[in-house]
């Protein structure tokens, strides 16, 4: 690692990660630092490895975040602003009422993809940053040639030797919504999907080497996306971590062992990555676990049981009914690697931000998406929330807890109730409350692991 970075690392351990706000100036004056660095020709991005996972609009990443460029507060802000589609998006696949959506179609259906993870596709591989999506199966990228893609870094098929379109005939191809194949003859596995009532992609299925690290997966399926009409695609890539038959962990077989895990880095943390560890390999040791649930309808959401919520030392009453498992309904909780805040059904989600209120100095205030904003210079006073699941329990780190507006003078408590008019019964954690910790996926002994991690 960069010795600038290096430094800036342990100045955000020595500080933790409750008082960083006070050291703003230093931490500001060392990204300048690093930028000067930067500029001169050394870049600290170059030594993040491959499956690093980094912020969309990280230092590090090739997208450029919306001009003009926003502050991170207001980033996070407008990103959970995008969350309620993707929670009705996850309520109605919960519910069953959605199509199957093996490939989804981008951020109008899946909501925002707010890390990414660096990986090769192709051979020689070229580099692609995707989305990290724990809620999804299936993999898409946009191909060189699409027509309405906006990116910049687009797989480009011709250049790779090991790349072949998929045949209709084949098995994996029964499983893509909006199918175009004729009834007869052979072709390649083409598909049209519409989303948002007014746009649509065509894609084909194909196949082709995924370097991951210094893991090559042969022949792995994904959409190359070839057009889009209407609202444009987001320009990322989208990796599907979910357990459903198309996914990732499904088509690697073996080679994984079922297993995964990644480290979110901090939400501000502009220069730093985390990382994606794939198999059991270098995974924590001794690490705490909860079971995973499984939805027979829904394989590829990783529901947790998560049976109460803490406030400080008070256990927020709620009706152990809101937070139960049921697969007929798609009801329970969710861990998700898409949505910002973590949303709860809207009866917990008023208990616990009462609880909350009552702990913390008032007056309360809204802010985009969070309706329990206060005086930053009260934040002292504010409780350790816990996540309580079965044979877990997640003390939230402050950072997880609160996000502050841009001027740094408001704090808010960063969660919110499911969006209105979504009749959910999912509650979803989400990643702001995953920050700095490792998430251990061991799909084959159903458990989800979590221990806290610095990983910026
Ligand atoms: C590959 O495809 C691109 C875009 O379709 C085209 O411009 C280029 O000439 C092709 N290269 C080769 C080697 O066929
Ligand atoms: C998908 O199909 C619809 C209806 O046939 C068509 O209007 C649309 O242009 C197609 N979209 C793409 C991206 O090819
Ligand atoms: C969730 O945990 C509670 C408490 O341990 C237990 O009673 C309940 O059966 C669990 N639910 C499921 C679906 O495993």
């Amino acid at each position: 690692m960069h010795t600038q970075s290096r430094i800036l690392v342990v100045l955000r351990r020595r500080v933790g990660m409750d008082t960083t706000a006070a050291l703003k100036p230093i931490v500001m004056l060392l990204f300048a630092l690093l930028l000067t660095t930067a500029a001169e020709g050394v870049d600290p991005c170059a030594t993040h490895d491959d499956l690093s996972i980094m912020h969309v609009y990280g230092r590090c990443s090739p997208f450029d975040p919306p001009k003009p460029e926003p502050t991170w507060a207001n980033t996070v802000l407008d990103m959970a602003s995008k969350d309620p589609a993707r929670v009705r998006y996850l309520s109605a696949l919960a519910a069953e009422k959605a199509v199957a959506v093996p490939i989804a179609p981008g951020q109008q259906v899946i909501g925002v993809g707010n890390y990414v993870v660096r990986v090769k596709l192709g051979t020689p591989g070229q580099t692609m940053y995707m989305v990290l999506d724990t809620s999804n199966d299936a993999a898409w990228a946009p191909c060189a040639g699409c027509t309405g893609c906006s990116s910049s870094t687009v797989f480009t098929p011709n250049s790779s030797t090991t790349y072949a379109p998929l045949d209709c005939s084949l098995p994996q191809c029964t499983q893509v919504r909006g199918l175009q194949c004729p009834t007869t003859g052979s072709a390649s596995c083409f598909f049209n999907q519409t989303y948002g009532g007014d746009s649509s992609f065509a894609a084909t299925l194909v196949r082709d080497s995924l370097t991951l690290g210094t893991d090559v997966v042969p022949n792995y399926a994904f959409g190359c996306i070839s057009s889009t009409s209407g609202r444009s695609l987001p320009p990322q890539g989208l990796l599907g971590l979910g357990r459903g038959a198309m996914s990732l962990l499904s088509q690697t077989g073996p080679l994984y062992s079922g297993v995964f895990s990644y480290c979110l880095p901090s939400f501000k943390s502009y220069y730093f990555s985390g990382s994606l560890k794939l198999g059991p390999a270098g995974q924590p040791k001794g690490i705490r676990t909860t079971p995973l649930l499984k939805n027979p309808h829904r394989p590829s959401l990783y529901y947790v049981n998560l049976t109460a919520i803490s406030v400080g030392a008070v256990l927020v009453r709620v009706d152990p009914a809101l937070l139960a498992f049921n697969p007929a309904t798609g009801a329970g909780t969710i861990v998700d690697s898409g949505t910002v805040i973590t949303r709860f059904i809207q009866p917990v989600y008023e208990a616990v931000r009462d609880e909350f209120r009552k702990q913390v100095h008032g007056p309360f205030s809204s802010l985009g998406a969070f309706d329990t904003c206060f005086a930053a210079t009260s934040e002292a006073s504010s409780p350790v929330v816990t996540f309580h699941f079965q044979e877990l329990d997640l003390r939230l780190p402050m950072e997880n807890t609160l996000i502050h507006s841009s001027a740094g003078s408001l704090a808010c408590l960063a969660m919110a109730a499911a969006p209105n008019n979504v009749n959910s019964v999912l509650n979803v954690i989400a990643n702001l409350q995953q920050q700095n910790l490792r998430i251990l996926f061991d799909t084959i002994n159903s458990r989800l692991g979590i221990a806290r991690e610095l990983c910026n």
